[in-house]
C-alpha cells in the first residue's frame, strides 16, 4: 500500500511470554489491523499462578489458530509481510520457546525478517498504538512506568527504541502481590482485577500498611514486604480465606483496599519523584497492573498536577497482547534489529 508516497510497513508480531497466546497485524507500529489474544487464565487459576509446564503446552495447542486468526482478520497475506516480530524474553523459557520457533519458521518459509522483541519495549510501546492516522503520538523524551505481574519497572524513554532503566522492584513485581494477596485470602486468580473490584467503595483506611522507601542500589520498589504484612494481619485478627470473591466478607474487602491503597501510593510517588528528577515531555502508565482502576485515577490525578500528558492504552492494550510487540518491533525493525535463524528465547533477557 502507497501512502503519500511512503510505503508502510506491515509486521506479523507474536507474543508467547507468560499465560497469553497472542498475535497481532500492526501497521507502521501505530495501527492495529488485527489483535488476537487466547488466554490461559481458567487453566491456571486452580493453582493460584502460572504453571510453566501447561502454559507452554496450551501455548503449543493455540499459537497456529490464533495467528491464522490474526493474519485472517487483518484480511493479510502471508507474502505481503515486511517482517515477523516475536517476543525473544524474559518470560517463562517454555513458553517464549514456543513463539519463537512459530516465528522463525514463518519468517524462514516465507523469506521475511526476524525482528526480536523485549517484552517490556512490548508494554512501554502499547500507549504508541492508536486504531486512527496521526493519533497514537507520544512527546518524547517519556517516563514510563511498566506494571505487571512480572515487572515493576521506571524507565525514560529518550528516544523512540531507547530505554534507560531509572527503578525497578528488588523483590515481588506489584501483580506478583496482587496475586499472591488473593491467593492468601481465597479470592482467586488473578489476584489484580478481583482486588481492585472489591476495593470499590471499601475502607481503604481500615489497616495501615506502609511500603519503605528503598535506594539500596538493588531497585527502588519492593512490594514483598506488603505482602508479609498482610499474612501477619491476618494471623494476627484470624481471618479465615474466603472461598471465592463473591464469599468475601467487608473485613476481608477493607483489608484488599487497604493494602491497594499502600501499592498505588508506593507506585505513584516514586513515578511522580522520577518524573520531577528527569523532566519528561510525557508519562506512560502500562502493564497488567495499569488496568487498575485507583492507579488510573491517580495517575492521572498526578499528571495534571504535573502538567504533563498521560498515556495509559486501554485494559486490552495494558495486558499481555501482541500488538505492542508489534509495535515496539515496528521501532526495533527501522533500527535493523534482525534475529538469525538460531534465535533462542532468552528468559532473563535485558531491555535492548
Ligand atoms: O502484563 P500482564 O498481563 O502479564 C505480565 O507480563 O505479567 O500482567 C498481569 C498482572 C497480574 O498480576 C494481574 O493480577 C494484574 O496484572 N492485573 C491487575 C489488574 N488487572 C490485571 N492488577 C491490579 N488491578 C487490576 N485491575
Ligand atoms: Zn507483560
Amino acid at each position: 500500500m502507497v501512502l503519500s508516497g511512503v510505503r508502510s510497513v506491515r509486521l506479523l508480531a507474536i507474543e508467547t511470554s507468560c499465560d497469553e497466546t497472542a498475535a497481532a497485524v500492526v501497521e507502521d507500529g501505530r495501527r492495529i489491523l488485527s489483535n488476537v489474544v487466547s488466554t490461559q487464565t481458567a487453566i491456571h487459576a486452580p493453582y493460584g499462578g502460572v504453571v510453566p509446564e501447561l502454559a507452554s503446552r496450551h501455548h503449543i495447542e493455540n499459537i497456529a489458530p490464533v495467528v491464522s486468526q490474526a493474519m485472517a482478520d487483518a484480511a493479510m497475506e502471508y507474502a505481503n509481510l515486511d517482517a515477523v516480530a516475536v517476543t525473544q524474553g524474559p518470560g517463562l523459557v517454555g513458553s517464549l520457546l514456543v513463539g519463537v520457533q512459530v516465528a522463525k519458521g514463518i519468517a524462514f518459509v516465507h523469506g521475511k525478517p526476524l525482528v526480536p522483541v523485549h517484552h517490556i519495549a512490548g508494554h512501554i510501546h502499547a500507549p504508541f498504538l492508536a486504531h486512527g492516522d496521526g493519533e497514537g503520538d507520544v512527546p518524547l523524551p517519556a517516563l514510563a512506568l511498566v506494571v505487571s505481574g512480572g515487572h515493576t519497572h521506571l524507565y525514560e524513554v529518550p528516544e523512540e527504541g531507547s530505554y534507560r532503566l531509572l527503578g525497578r522492584t528488588r523483590d515481588d513485581a506489584a501483580g506478583e502481590a496482587y496475586d499472591k494477596v488473593a491467593k492468601l485470602l481465597g479470592l482467586g486468580y488473578p489476584g489484580g482485577p478481583v482486588i481492585d473490584r472489591l476495593s470499590q467503595g471499601a475502607n481503604d483506611r481500615a489497616v495501615e500498611f506502609t511500603i519503605a522507601r528503598i535506594k539500596d542500589g538493588r531497585g527502588d520498589y519492593s512490594f514483598s514486604g506488603v505482602k508479609t504484612a498482610v499474612l501477619h494481619h491476618v494471623r494476627r485478627h484470624g481471618i479465615a480465606p474466603c472461598a471465592g470473591a463473591e464469599a468475601a466478607t467487608s473485613e476481608i474487602r477493607d483489608l484488599v483496599a487497604s493494602f491497594q491503597r499502600a501499592v498505588v501510593t508506593a507506585l505513584l510517588q516514586r513515578f511522580r519523584q522520577a518524573a520531577l528528577a528527569v523532566g519528561p515531555r510525557s508519562l506512560l502508565l502500562t502493564g497488567g497492573v495499569a488496568a487498575n482502576s485507583r492507579l488510573r485515577r491517580e495517575a492521572a490525578e498526578m499528571a495534571a498536577g504535573l502538567g504533563l500528558p498521560l498515556f495509559v492504552p486501554p485494559i486490552s492494550l495494558s495486558t499481555d497482547n501482541a500488538a505492542m510487540i508489534g509495535a515496539a518491533g515496528f521501532v526495533a525493525y527501522r533500527q535493523g534489529r534482525r534475529g538469525g535463524w538460531d534465535l533462542n528465547a532468552e528468559p532473563h533477557l535485558s531491555i535492548f
